[in-house]
């Protein structure tokens, strides 16, 4: 069995409280080493505590880690597919809105996945882990972790041989940039290097499919938006890290032979969605009879949003894995010219903001009490449209849900899982429209 790792996490937290919880487990772990002379006791000891660890943390991969358990059998078992020609697909971001429903589309029909997700704090992480709980009901496997950490990515490359990355994990949002830049950066930016190193790095190499965002088309006027319009205008730091990363894959790409398809998503909503959406607050807030804030571009126009189904967004990225050519590279070069594609994935019809908490209001059975105001110039663009040619030519996609059957079925979810309690944490000031 590999020796246990010392990850980068663990000298520099990821999430608050990782250090302070190790230093803690560690001091204890010291002094009981200590007091312990007989090595029997010792092993006495060391057997409780580490029963009792698992019993506190009986789902993370944290604990497989630290103390070298079953781990690479666990990572190996939830990669290996279950069907002739199957995929094996690292997810990270498994634990998030799009993660957890490809990965669990993905291993319903037989592929081998594996999930890497940090669960940060950007929206409330009992949501992450209700999400883990069922792709775990599933056998999926989402191990607790960071795409910065490379320790952790190479011991992932060893223990699987992945055939493709699903690379899903970023910090969303637009207006947060204004509160936590650094978070992009961090996630966006460095960990999708770290990312790109282990994939370049991986022999063989896996096909990389990634999600850059429709916020790339930024203050474009021109509609609908495609793939060959120029994206070199974006109108917030969440923008400008996803243009950034097309930049970098195609890099990689370009020297290391990595296959790399990038999907620009056009606003996603469905069951298990993110909290810090529109969509998602205004449900909340009209159910508990507080105010929503529906924002007008200039001369009061209403903003609208190519609203795309979850469901269309999933069959868009497993079309994408299985139609994404191969890497080219071996031992870090590469051997000839890979594949590098984009994608539009959007519904090609936008909606009115408006129009959506009609729609809501219809569904939810109540009145919406609307405080109307400006946009303010913190990062939104006023309008979205897909055109998704290229993506119904090379990928057969083809959207299927409209925003009112879309929203029917969310709605359906939010009330299943939060009941009347509502206790979804959103903050509507703060939710994307
Ligand atoms: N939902 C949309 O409307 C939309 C639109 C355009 C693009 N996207 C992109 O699609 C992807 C998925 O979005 P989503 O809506 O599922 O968001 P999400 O926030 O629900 O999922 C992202 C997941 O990544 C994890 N994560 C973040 N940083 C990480 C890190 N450094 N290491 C490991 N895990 C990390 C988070 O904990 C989260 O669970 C993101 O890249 C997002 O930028 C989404």
């Amino acid at each position: 069995m590999p020796p246990p790792l010392l990850l980068e996490g663990e000298l520099f937290p990821s999430s608050p409280g990782m250090l302070h919880r190790r230093s803690r487990r560690h001091h204890l772990m010291n002094r009981q080493i200590r007091r312990c002379s007989a090595s029997t006791f010792f092993l006495i000891a060391l057997t409780a505590s580490y029963l009792s660890f698992r019993s506190f943390f009986p789902s993370s991969s944290s604990y497989y880690l630290r103390f070298g358990y079953s781990w690479d059998r666990l990572v190996r078992s939830s990669a290996s597919p279950r069907r002739d020609s199957g995929i094996s697909v690292l997810v990270t971001g498994a634990a998030g809105f799009v993660g957890s429903h490809v990965s669990l589309a993905l291993k319903k029909r037989g592929d081998g996945v594996v999930g890497l997700d940090n669960f940060n704090d950007y929206y409330d992480p009992s949501l992450k882990r209700a999400r883990q709980a069922l792709l775990s009901q599933h056998e999926v496997f989402v191990v607790d972790g960071d795409i910065n950490e490379a320790q952790l990515l190479a011991r992932l490359f060893d223990s699987a041989q992945f055939t493709h990355v699903m690379h899903l994990a970023a910090q969303a949002g637009v207006r947060y940039a204004i509160e936590n830049p650094h978070s992009y950066v961090r996630s966006n930016l460095a960990g999708l290097v770290t990312l790109l190193e282990a994939c370049k790095s991986s022999d063989p190499q896996p096909a990389v499919v990634w999600a850059s965002s429709s916020s790339v088309y930024g203050l474009n006027e021109k509609v609908p938006f495609s793939e060959s319009d120029a994206t070199d205008r974006p109108a917030s730091l969440y923008a400008a890290t996803k243009k950034a990363g097309e930049e970098i894959t195609h890099s990689y790409n370009h020297i290391y032979g990595l296959s790399i398809t990038g999907l620009r998503f056009f606003t996603v909503y469905g069951p298990w969605g993110r909290p810090d959406m529109a969509y998602f607050s205004f449900t909340k807030n009209i159910l508990q009879g507080k105010p929503i804030t529906i924002y007008r571009g200039k001369d009061g126009v209403a903003l609208a949003r190519d609203f795309t189904f979850i469901d269309d967004i999933v069959r868009g990225c497993v079309a994408s894995l299985d139609t994404a050519g191969k890497s080219t590279g071996s031992g870090g070069k590469k051997t000839g010219p890979a594949p590098y594609r984009i994608f539009n994935l959007g519904n090609t019809s936008p909606v009115t903001v408006p129009k959506l908490v009609r729609i809501l209001e219809r569904n939810l059975k109540a009145k919406a009490k609307v405080i109307a105001k400006e946009m303010p110039g913190n990062g939104d663009v006023p309008f979205t449209h897909a055109n998704i040619s290229s993506a119904r030519t090379e990928l057969g996609y083809e959207p299927k849900t409209d925003l009112e059957s879309g929203l029917k079925r969310f709605v359906k979810w939010y009330m299943s899982y939060y009941g009347d309690s509502n206790k979804g944490d959103t903050n509507p000031e703060e939710s994307r429209q």
